[in-house]
This record gives C-alpha cells, sequence and structure tokens, in this order.
C-alpha cells in the first residue's frame, strides 16, 4: 500500500509530466508556423513521450493501492521569439523537471517506500537523456546560427525522430 504522502506526490508529478505534454505541444504548434516540420514532429514525439511518462506514474499509483487524481493542467505560453529560445526554455524546463525528480526520490527514502525509489530510478536516467537531449540541439542550433540553409538541413535531421520512451 502507498502512503499519503507518495500518493500525492506522485499525482502531482503525473499532473508536472502532463503539462510537460501540453507545453511541448504548444511549441511544436509554434514550430509548425515558424514553417519548421521537422521541429514541430520531434516536438510532437516529446509530448508523447511525456504522456507515457504521466502514465507511468498512473500504473504505479494504481499497482500500489492507491488513488489517481488529477488536478488542473495550466496554459502553456503559446509564442517564442525563435528555435533558440525555445529550446533554451526547454532545457530550464528539464532542468526544473530534474529536480523534481530528485525531490521525489528524497521523499520516498523518507517514507522508506522502497518500491517507488527503484520505480523512481528510471526517471533519473531517462532525466539526463532529456536534458543531454536539449544541450545538444540548442547547441547545434546555437552553431549554425542565422544560416537559413543550416535550419533548414537540422530541421530535416529533426524530422527523422522515431518514437521512444
Ligand atoms: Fe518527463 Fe521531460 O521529463
Amino acid at each position: 500500500m502507498i502512503s499519503k504522502v507518495i500518493e500525492k506526490a506522485f499525482n502531482d508529478q503525473l499532473a508536472a509530466e502532463t503539462y510537460s505534454a501540453y507545453l511541448y505541444w504548444s511549441m511544436s504548434a509554434a514550430l509548425e508556423e515558424m514553417q519548421l516540420p521537422g521541429f514541430a514532429h520531434w516536438m510532437r514525439a516529446q509530448a508523447q513521450e511525456e504522456m507515457n511518462h504521466a502514465v507511468k506514474f498512473y500504473h504505479h499509483i494504481v499497482e500500489r493501492g492507491g488513488r489517481v487524481k488529477l488536478g488542473a493542467i495550466a496554459a502553456p505560453p503559446a509564442e517564442w521569439e525563435s528555435p533558440a529560445k525555445m529550446f533554451e526554455e526547454v532545457l530550464k524546463h528539464e532542468r526544473h523537471v530534474t529536480a523534481l525528480i530528485h525531490k521525489l526520490v528524497e521523499t520516498a527514502a523518507q517514507e522508506k517506500d522502497y518500491a517507488a525509489g527503484v520505480f523512481l530510478q528510471w526517471f533519473v536516467n531517462e532525466q539526463v537523456e532529456e536534458e543531454a537531449a536539449a544541450e545538444l540541439i540548442l547547441s547545434k542550433i546555437k552553431m549554425i546560427q542565422d544560416s537559413k540553409g543550416g535550419l533548414y538541413m537540422l530541421d530535416k535531421e529533426m524530422g527523422q525522430r522515431g518514437a521512444g520512451d
């Protein structure tokens, strides 16, 4: 049985992951408007991953005899000045999510909830990947600076992204 503390913390994270999906979906729409379909595809795949993360929390709460309770999801921003500004925000957001996950690991340890601790290890590793991916894309965007040809090539590359967890 899951403690009330972990149940609440996991429901909050389920909402945070859903907000991440919402944020990236909004970014995808803005990228479509910027005529960057490859970037938009990448961002929709990212949004889908975030929904997968939310579902992992959903299942863990249910499996442990807890109750999933859905909270309100705030409206994400809708406009970004450039892909560079957007990916700066992606990186900042992922660092924020990493901090949330680390806090959950601490809470699980305080609650002596070893199953939750093991479950969260996947997310600890995932956040390393998420931050690294955002950093890499941001560095590529900075590398090409204002080159339209460079952005076109990078858009093609971003369009190759497959589905992940
Ligand atoms: Fe679910 Fe991008 O962290």
